[in-house]
């Protein structure tokens, strides 16, 4: 599938983005090994979720969908999954991948993952090495997927320093540290998304935070919870950046999660002279949401703070775009984690703004972007959906019509960005490859 995106910039309106990727991978997950019934709402219809469901469904969990965004999830407890008969396909997703390795390390039954060219072509030897010495088997391709776990059921609680910044990690290992003899430490060299650990709260588990250190003693047992999943942030960041580079717009966000350790992207839109503000600031159960109210404004080129990329990891795509939309020059460093996503965004983000006239320089840990706004031109997403939707958004405010080839996988996380663009006042169209 491709977009085409007529250039004309989005107009004030009030939306709702679909529910947290994160949140809903972790609410399946530990949903089905809670005690008793989760009742989820606001669940993320999108493919990479979807996978997560079925391959908990295929470990013997019954999982009712009442409508999509609601999910019956019958937790059979702590050691009540049952063997997969088939491998375990995720699909696109590295989360799925990444925190279903740990929960599979502590079964005593073997399994296997796998998903598509993307995720297979991802590192997984940051999560093989812990979950190896907490006693898993895990075989791999040369640290690539498939991963076989030959799970252990009385795994051995580590003290795991992180190597790096990355939630999927530190959650494989929490996970993981549910099964084990002892209490599983990890730390984190920067903080990061911290939704398993308020998700494991709120099911009754006793997990401690000292600092960057976060501890959980194994065998807990879970307690089912009732979930409202807020809306994704990472998504909504699409609409708030369209509406920034619009001429004259206002737009509400409703109900999208601002954590603080997501935030990092709003902070970054700010030091570059963004309007964005919260109102209506709650809780769902343990995770902060809030109205996101952006509008309209002049962006200024900055040396983006390193110190913020691991609140903002999934929002380089569009934060480049935003970059080089800035009047001035924007500097990026400290992002080599973006070369191992769903693509190398370094090189996928700086290979479309060049192709749309921007100036970009890249660098091995990040890019130079000099702003001076898009014109029209052709292309590529590299299979990665938020390099499609960032790429799409630019198109609204391009000199002439924008096409992003290969955008079937936005469908992994914001099934309907099309329309939701479109009920703001762009004109992007989803067309089928003619010839592919
Ligand atoms: C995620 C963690 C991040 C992020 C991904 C979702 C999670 O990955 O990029 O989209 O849900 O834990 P890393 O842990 O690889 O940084």
């Amino acid at each position: 599938m491709h977009f085409l995106v007529n250039p004309g910039p989005i107009r004030s309106g009030t939306v709702t983005v679909p529910g947290d990727k994160s949140v809903s991978h972790r609410a399946l997950m530990l949903g089905s090994i809670a005690d008793g019934e989760t009742r989820v709402s606001g669940f993320l219809d999108g493919e990479d979720c979807l996978a997560t469901l079925a391959a908990m469904r295929a470990m013997g969990v019954s999982i009712e969908r009442p409508s999509d965004t609601e999910l019956v999830i019958n937790g059979v407890g702590r050691t009540g999954l049952s063997a997969p008969t088939t491998e375990l396909d995720l699909g696109n997703s590295g989360t799925a991948m990444r925190l279903m390795a740990g929960l599979l390390a502590g079964q005593p039954f073997n399994s296997t993952l796998t998903g598509d060219e993307s995720l297979t072509g991802r590192p997984m030897r940051r999560i093989i090495g812990p979950l190896t010495s907490m006693g898993a088997r895990i075989d791999s391709r040369d640290g690539l997927p498939p991963l076989v776990i030959n799970g252990n059921p009385s795994l051995t609680a580590i003290d795991y320093p992180l190597p790096i910044a990355s939630a999927q990690v530190k959650s494989s290992v929490l996970i993981a540290g549910l099964y084990a003899d002892g209490t599983t430490s990890v730390t984190e060299p920067a903080v990061t998304r911290d939704h398993t650990e308020c998700m494991l709260r709120s099911m009754g588990v006793d997990v401690r935070t000292d600092g960057n250190r976060i501890s959980v003693q194994g065998g807990q047992a879970l307690t089912a919870a009732t979930i409202d999943v807020p809306a994704d942030l990472s998504s909504a960041t699409f609409v708030i950046l369209a509406a920034l580079l619009a001429d004259d717009a206002e737009v509400l966000i409703e109900k999208v999660g601002v954590n603080p350790t997501r935030t990092g992207v709003l902070d970054i839109l700010r030091s570059m002279g963004a309007d964005i503000r919260l109102e209506n600031e709650r809780a769902l159960a343990e995770e902060p949401v809030a109205d996101i109210r952006v509008r309209s404004s002049e962006l200024l080129g900055q040396a983006i703070d390193p110190g913020l990329v691991s609140l903002a990891i999934d929002e380089f795509p569009a934060l480049f775009v935003a970059a080089a939309a800035a009047r001035g020059t924007t500097t990026f460093a400290g992002l080599e984690e973006l070369r191992v996503k769903e693509s190398d965004r370094i090189a996928s983000m700086a290979a479309g703004l060049k192709a749309l006239g921007a100036d970009v320089t890249e660098t091995d840990d990040g890019a130079i972007v000099k702003g001076g706004g898009f014109s029209s031109g052709t292309v590529q997403s590299f299979g990665d959906h938020r390099v499609a939707m960032s790429l799409a958004v630019a198109g609204t405010v391009a000199d002439g019509p924008v096409t992003v080839h290969d955008t079937q996988p936005v469908e992994t996380s914001f099934p309907n960005f099309i329309n939701i663009m479109n009920d703001l006042g762009s004109t992007i169209s989803n067309s089928h490859e003619v010839g592919s």
